[in-house]
C-alpha cells in the first residue's frame, strides 16, 4: 500500500511518536523521551491491547461473530473497545466504577456502548466481577485486560519494539501501573537489548486516584504484574501528577493526561539519581477527556478536592 492509500482504523493503532522533552530534562546529560499514546485512534494506549485481545480471542475460537463484548474499565479500555469493536460486528457493554472522569461516560455513550455503573469496591475488583457475571450469559464475551496474556504480549511486540527501534540506548523506562501490561511487555522487550535498564512503575498514593493507574497498596496485585521485574516503584499524589501534566503542556506543548503527569513526576525523581542517560516515559493518553472536570484549575490550592474524582 502506498502512503496515500486509504487505511483502516485498526491499521492506525500503534506506531506512535516518541518525542524528546528537551525543556523538561533536568540535567544536560539526562535526556527525556515520551511515547505519545494519545495519538492512537481512540486516544489512548488501550487501542493496542483491545486489538490484540480481540484478535487472540478470535484465533482461539472463544470470541464468536456477533457476540456482545463486556469489559470493566476506568475509561480508556472501554473507549478503545467501544471504538474498535462495532466495526467487527460486536456490541459493547461496559462496567464502570462510580467516580470515573465524567466525560468517559459521554464518550462511551456517543460510541454507542451500554454502560452499567458499579461501586468501586476494592478498586476494580467489584466491577471486574460484575463484568464476568454478565459475560457468563449466552452470546457474551469478557475481554479481561487484567488477566489476558495478549495484553502484555502486545506491548512486547509493538510498544517495546517501537521504542527499541527508535532509541540507541534506554537507561530507564517509566510507566504507570494499571493492569501492568505496559510495564511488563515493554520492559521484557527493552531488557533484551539493555539488560541493566531500570524499570520504574508508577502508582497513585493510596487513597489518591489517577486515571488508569492503581495502587498496589490496595492489596491487589494485577495477575499480569511480576513485581520482581520492577527496579523501583513510585507513589505519586494527584496534585503532583496534575501539576506535572501542566508543566508538560507549558514547557513542551504536549497535551498529555493525568497519568502521564504522574510518570513525568516520577521520571524527574529517577533523574535525580542519574549522572547521564536516556529515560523513556509512557504518556498513555491525552488531556482531552479530563478537561470538563477542570483538574488543572485547583491543582496548586486544594489537593483534597481533586480526589473526589477517580483520576486513576
Ligand atoms: C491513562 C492510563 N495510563 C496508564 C495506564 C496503565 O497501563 P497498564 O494497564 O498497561 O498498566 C492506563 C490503564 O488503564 C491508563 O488508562
Amino acid at each position: 500500500m502506498t502512503e496515500t492509500s486509504p487505511q483502516t482504523l485498526a491499521s492506525l493503532v500503534g506506531g506512535t511518536p516518541l518525542v524528546e522533552l528537551t525543556r523538561l530534562s533536568p540535567k544536560p546529560g539526562v535526556r527525556f523521551f515520551a511515547k505519545l499514546e494519545g495519538q492512537n485512534p481512540s486516544g489512548s494506549v488501550k487501542d493496542r491491547i483491545v486489538l490484540a485481545m480481540l484478535d487472540a480471542a478470535e484465533r482461539r475460537g472463544a470470541l464468536r461473530p456477533g457476540a456482545t463484548l463486556v469489559e470493566a474499565s476506568t475509561g480508556n479500555t472501554a473507549i478503545a473497545l467501544a471504538a474498535l469493536a462495532p466495526r467487527r460486528g460486536h456490541e459493547v457493554r461496559v462496567v464502570l466504577p462510580r467516580g470515573v472522569v465524567p466525560s468517559v461516560a459521554d464518550i462511551l455513550d456517543l460510541y454507542g456502548a451500554r454502560i452499567e455503573w458499579h461501586e468501586p469496591e476494592a478498586g476494580m475488583r467489584g466491577p471486574v466481577r460484575r463484568a464476568q457475571e454478565i459475560a457468563a450469559r449466552p452470546g457474551h464475551y469478557a475481554l479481561g485486560q487484567f488477566t489476558d496474556a495478549a495484553n502484555a504480549a502486545c506491548h512486547y511486540a509493538t510498544t517495546g519494539a517501537e521504542i527499541a527501534a527508535a532509541m540507541e540506548r534506554v537507561d530507564a523506562f517509566v510507566a504507570g501501573i494499571g493492569t501492568g501490561g505496559t510495564i511488563m511487555g515493554v520492559t521484557r522487550r527493552l531488557r533484551e537489548r539493555w539488560p541493566e535498564m531500570q524499570a520504574v512503575g508508577v502508582e497513585p498514593r493510596l487513597g489518591d486516584r489517577l486515571q488508569g493507574l492503581r495502587s498496589l497498596s490496595e492489596g491487589y496485585v494485577p495477575p499480569l504484574l511480576d513485581l520482581g521485574t520492577l527496579s523501583r516503584r513510585f507513589l505519586v499524589d494527584s496534585a503532583s501528577a496534575i501539576a506535572a501534566a501542566r508543566d508538560a503542556m507549558r514547557a513542551e506543548g504536549i497535551f498529555a493526561g493525568v497519568s502521564s503527569g504522574a510518570v513525568l513526576h516520577a521520571a524527574l525523581r529517577v533523574a535525580e539519581g542519574m549522572e547521564e542517560g536516556n529515560v523513556v516515559m509512557m504518556f498513555s493518553d491525552g488531556a482531552w477527556k479530563y478537561l470538563p472536570a477542570r483538574p488543572w484549575s485547583g491543582s496548586d490550592a486544594d489537593a483534597e478536592s481533586l480526589d473526589e474524582v477517580h483520576w486513576w
